[in-house]
């Protein structure tokens, strides 16, 4: 059976895993009940595995002939604080959690690709580490921050993963070498002044103006710092202060997101912003802190890696159906882990793009036919890369005309 026909005959079982992981969707940190599933399919198929990272699972599959060439394959695990609007069947049960980004779907695809894999090992040439990883929407303290160092992720030469993506048709995929997703990283900052009575600005120090300012110099950052071909985002998205409408209050709380696409701009920000309230402080008499948190680096595919995925995408969706979506500002912690790695985007939309919404929306869902091309494009990849391995030890092919 060829590797179409059997991603197709796992189908059914690829879509009910998917569907028990939205039912049971669970937030970071707490994927308890995902990883008691996936030990169990693991085991129920015979394949080893260790648990790591409080909630993640790495698995191993290795036949007689896998060298020590190894590949990792990631899926994240976890869901939003997000309460579903979706009205399907098999919405979450648990209240305000969700798997609105569609990490179901990438630990379902992987759990499928585990099992065709594990079922012809005997034909593996490489050795395959597939890495459940929990906690990918925690920013700062992310899964990938753990998973990383573990020594059976460390030791993959190679790392692919993909994420379904809401906005793109199913049956179509993005995979490009190079930067493709920002750095993400967040801020929290604090703006201490004196309290007083509205109608006497004059005896108080006021923390909004205060804070008005900063939000305003902060887009100066952007506009009068950054060169205008490079992208660059500051999103100040909380602003605390005050009770009631006749209280200056004392402080102000701001927090927000700052995002880039190349690590030289990602470093200004801090620096920038440190800078920025630190006039704004002496210039109002307030006292500013700016607590800097770095979230994930700039995701970057990497040439060769991507390259083989390129052919093993051709291959799955067809030439016309590999398409360049253009970078995303949003951030992935995949690039948080340090192996040479390619990300590949993985088409999940309905046909109809009036019921496609995009990622985190309470609406949020997937054409499931797209599972299954995430496990022929994983099986694929394999394939793919064992040739060049091949290739590489014996150029001429004489080697295998010999045997
Ligand atoms: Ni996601």
């Amino acid at each position: 059976m060829g590797l179409k026909e059997q991603t197709i005959a796992v189908e059914p079982e690829l879509i009910e895993l998917r569907r028990y992981f939205h039912r049971h969707a669970e937030r970071s940190w707490e994927e308890k009940q995902t990883q008691q599933k996936i030990k169990e399919y693991l085991d129920a198929e015979g394949i080893p595995y260790i648990e790591v990272c409080r909630t993640g699972v790495v698995a191993t599959i290795k036949g007689p002939h896998s060298s020590k060439h190894t590949i990792g394959i990631r899926a994240d695990m976890d869901a939003l604080p997000v309460t579903e609007e979706t009205g399907c069947d098999y919405a979450s049960e648990n209240p305000c959690v969700m798997h609105a980004c569609g990490h179901d779907a990438h630990v379902a695809v992987l759990l499928a690709t585990a099992k065709l894999l594990n079922e012809q090992k005997e034909n593996l040439k490489v050795t395959v580490r597939l890495i459940f990883q929990p906690a990918e929407e925690s920013i700062e303290d992310s899964g990938a921050y753990y998973m990383k160092t573990v020594s059976e992720v460390l030791e993959c030469d190679r790392l692919i993963g993909l994420h379904i993506w809401g906005s793109l048709e199913a049956g179509y995929a993005s995979l490009v070498e190079g930067p493709i997703m920002a750095s993400a990283d967040t801020f929290d900052i604090e703006i201490v002044g004196r309290g007083g009575h509205g109608a006497h600005p004059e005896l108080a120090i006021d923390p909004i103006a205060a804070g008005v300012a900063l939000c305003g110099e902060f887009q100066r950052i952007i506009a009068r710092e950054i060169g205008g071909l490079e992208p660059a985002v500051i999103s100040v998205t909380s602003f605390n202060a005050g009770t009631t409408s006749n209280v200056i209050p004392e402080k102000a709380h701001l927090s927000g997101t700052a995002r880039a696409f190349s690590e030289d701009t990602r470093r200004q920000f801090p620096e920038a912003m440190e800078r920025v309230a630190k006039g704004i402080a002496a210039a109002t008499r307030t006292d500013i802190s700016v607590d800097y948190h770095w979230g994930p680096p700039v995701t970057i595919n990497d040439p060769e890696v991507t390259a083989t995925g390129r052919k093993a995408a051709n291959a799955v969706f067809g030439a016309d159906h590999l398409i360049t979506l253009p970078p995303q500002m949003g951030g992935e912690d995949f690039a948080k882990y340090t192996n040479r790695k390619a990300f590949l985007m993985l088409g999940g939309g309905n046909k109809d793009p009036k019921l496609r919404f995009n990622q985190h929306n309470p609406r949020f869902n997937i054409d499931e036919s797209a599972l299954k091309l995430g496990v022929e494009y994983f099986l694929r990849y394999i394939e793919e890369w064992e040739e060049e391995i091949d290739h590489e030890l014996d150029p001429s092919g004489t080697f295998d005309k010999n045997i």
